[in-house]
């Protein structure tokens, strides 16, 4: 039985909520190994939209386990009333179909504060975050004082907790001029919503691994993208986890062996919501084009995303990082009516050749991208079901991503529709 791990492979945003959705179909548990609810994953299941932040895609479909990991920052309060709003949405929720890691680090409100305070000192340039704690609750994890999951089923180790987690937050607090956290109104708190969270705290490790033993298909749900990584993103412009499939078999505490099929999803053009290089960005009609026609505006936060020409320079990096044995293509209909197309194949700096982005920031952002130009098509793509349905001159396209980026198509998305799909390798089959 194969299990499935999917990672966007550009900036996020890459279209993983229908392709996720179409997968956790297939599979028997769906898992979050990374991430937090800084993520915004939409679902149309039969006309309906379901809109996720923190809980993994599965929860939609009926008879899967859902589970969050321990790579997973996790926001009590926001769980709870995302929990609440998917109910209305007449899903159901319980603990047979949910599971969370009771070593999952939690995001406490001055998480958020301290994200969106530092975020407004200008002076030394923003990065452009999603305001919701995720780099400051991943900074207390390697720093040792987060509270955990665990930490809410006993009073003594909860208040030793945030004493601990505290002493460093006041006086970073004093730093930036916000005043200090009020310790017994957020123990009260965290006591008043620790029996919501516990009677889904489960030793996701073991369960994991019996689930693996006793042949479940494993699903694992990537959040933002390859390039957003915080060891092989464009750093400082990151997110504060390793995104990339290694870390999935890490984030829920399973070995590496347990992952048999790396699915990275790829837009068929570029985007990126935040700060930070992005060398193929267009500033001009093509670019409008690409953002009015893919409707990119960021799902968390509704910010206007930066658009540009596919760069396969970047994707053949980040496909060799995660070790991608096949894309699913998404929105190639949204180039749709290009005269022409073009692709980045490298990159010049200083006069030199690049087939890679180089690590140094200065130097990504002084690299001009080299491109080549391809026909484009006039014929509408959106809603192809089969390569038949696609003019040739989209089929020489998808080749040549292939080609330059070294790595198969094993599925095209047409529209957001879910069997606006072609299917070209199953990868629970693979
Ligand atoms: P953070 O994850 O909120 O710390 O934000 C760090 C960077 O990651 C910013 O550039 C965000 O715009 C970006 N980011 C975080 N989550 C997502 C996502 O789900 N899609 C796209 N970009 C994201």
């Amino acid at each position: 039985m194969a299990n499935v791990v999917v990672v966007g492979a550009q900036w996020g945003d890459e279209g993983k909520g229908k392709i996720v959705d179409w997968l956790s179909e297939r599979a028997d548990v769906i898992a979050r190994f990374q991430g937090g609810h800084n993520a915004g994953h939409t679902l149309v299941i039969d006309g309906k939209v379901y809109k996720l932040n923190a809980l993994p895609s599965g929860v939609v479909r009926g008879g899967k386990l859902s589970v969050i990991g321990n790579g997973v920052v996790l926001d009590p309060w926001h769980l709870v009333s995302e929990i609440a709003k998917i109910r209305e949405q007449g899903v159901t929720i319980t603990p047979e179909t949910l599971m969370i890691a009771e070593n999952t680090p939690l995001i406490m409100p001055y998480h958020g504060e301290l994200d969106r305070a530092r975020e407004a000192q200008v002076a030394v340039g923003k990065i452009g975050t999603t305001g919701r704690g995720i780099g400051p609750c991943y900074e207390d994890k390697v720093g040792r004082r987060v509270i955990r999951v665990a930490d809410l089923a006993d009073q003594a180790t909860l208040e030793l907790r945030v004493d601990r987690a505290l002493v460093h937050h006041n006086a970073l607090r004093a730093g930036l001029g916000l005043e200090p956290v009020d310790r017994d109104a957020l123990i009260a708190a965290l006591n008043a919503i620790a029996g919501e969270i516990l009677q889904y705290a489960a030793p996701v490790w073991k369960v994991m691994n019996e689930l693996r033993r006793a042949g479940k298909r494993i699903l694992f749900e990537g959040a933002q993208g390859s390039l957003l990584d915080i060891d092989f993103g464009t750093y400082p412009y990151v997110t504060s986890s390793n995104v990339i499939a290694g870390q999935a078999a890490t984030g829920v505490g399973l070995g590496p062996n347990a992952i048999d099929f790396v699915l990275g999803i790829v837009k068929a053009y570029t985007t990126r919501v935040g700060e930070g290089p992005f060398p193929t960005e267009l500033h001009d009609a093509d670019g409008e084009r690409l953002g009015t026609r893919g409707h990119e505006f960021g799902t968390v936060t509704g910010r206007k995303r930066r658009c540009g020409w596919f760069d396969a320079a970047l994707v053949r990096q980040t496909c060799a990082i995660s070790g991608i044995n096949g894309i699913a293509l998404t929105k190639l209909d949204v180039l749709d009516g290009f005269e022409t197309i073009k692709i980045c194949t490298g990159y010049m700096l200083d006069g030199q050749a690049l087939d890679y982005l180089p690590t140094a920031a200065d130097q990504q952002a002084r690299c001009t991208p080299v491109y080549e130009e391809i026909e484009g098509w006039s014929e509408s793509t959106e809603g192809a079901r089969s390569w038949a349905d696609l003019p040739g001159a989209a089929i020489k396209y998808v080749r040549r991503v292939e080609e330059l980026i070294g790595c198969p198509v094993a599925m095209l998305s047409t529209s957001p529709e879910r069997d606006d799909t072609i299917l070209v390798t199953d990868p629970f089959e693979d």
